[in-house]
């Protein structure tokens, strides 16, 4: 399988918590967009009881980046099974490596969206949603990891997309709904698809 002509990346980065997927869930109601989450990814392989899940389980639980291969794979399948034209690539790429490989197996983004946010407020975010998300990696000593992943690995590849002009930085601290103004400000300026009315509805009236 391959990706349509005219294929657009839009990748989504920021921060352990800083509201990738809350936003990746606004946009996907108002625009036309695949959303596909490395981490939801990941975690969905680790349900498979795959032994690619079992390797990738233990290095999620520490806080560290799977390898790269791995997400690649998982994103480049879900990418072509979906049908879609518009992406939103939420949690990659993490790392530089990861930004060089999946460009040159599938092709540049066309824009970043950054999303900033303290790492205070990010862990108070975590923290939180740790009381009810079974997660396994949303503790105090995993979070801490996380941040120190983002900041070693992740961080770089921002400064890269904004070297080349590429990168969107949206402050992230703001209320959802507020965060998203700016984040449709940004979908504007790239064309993004919008909806049609009759689409938005899930439900018949
Ligand atoms: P992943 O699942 O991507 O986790 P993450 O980057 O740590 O981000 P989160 O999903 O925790 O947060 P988010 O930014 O989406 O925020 P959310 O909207 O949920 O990755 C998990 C692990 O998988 C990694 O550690 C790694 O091991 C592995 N992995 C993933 N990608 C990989 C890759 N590319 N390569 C290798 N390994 C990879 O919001 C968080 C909370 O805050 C929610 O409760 C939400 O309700 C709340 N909230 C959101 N926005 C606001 C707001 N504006 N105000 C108040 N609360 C808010």
């Amino acid at each position: 399988g391959s990706l349509p002509e005219g294929t657009q990346i839009v990748f989504v980065l920021g921060g352990p918590g800083s509201g990738k997927g809350t936003q990746c869930d606004k946009i996907k109601q108002d625009y036309e967009v695949v959303h596909l989450s490395a981490g939801d990814l990941l975690r969905a392989e680790v349900a498979s009881g795959s032994e690619v899940g079992k390797k990738c389980e233990a290095l999620m639980k520490e806080g560290k980046l799977v390898p790269v291969a791995v997400t690649l794979n998982l994103l480049k399948k879900a990418m072509i099974e979906s049908g879609g034209s518009f992406f939103l690539i939420d949690g990659f790429p993490r790392a530089l490596d990861q930004a060089a490989q999946f460009e040159s197996a599938i092709m540049p983004a066309k824009a970043v969206l950054f999303f900033d946010c303290p790492e205070e407020e990010m862990e108070k975010r975590l923290l939180k949603r740790g009381e009810t998300s079974g997660r396994s990696d949303d503790n105090a000593e995993t979070i801490r990891k996380r941040f120190k992943t983002f900041v070693d690995q992740s961080l770089p590849v921002k400064e890269q997309y904004l070297g080349q002009g590429t990168c969107h930085v949206v402050s992230a601290v703001a209320s959802p709904d507020e965060v998203y103004e700016s984040v449709k400000v940004m979908l504007e300026s790239l064309n993004a698809p919008k909806k049609s009315c009759g689409s938005k509805a899930t439900v018949p009236e």
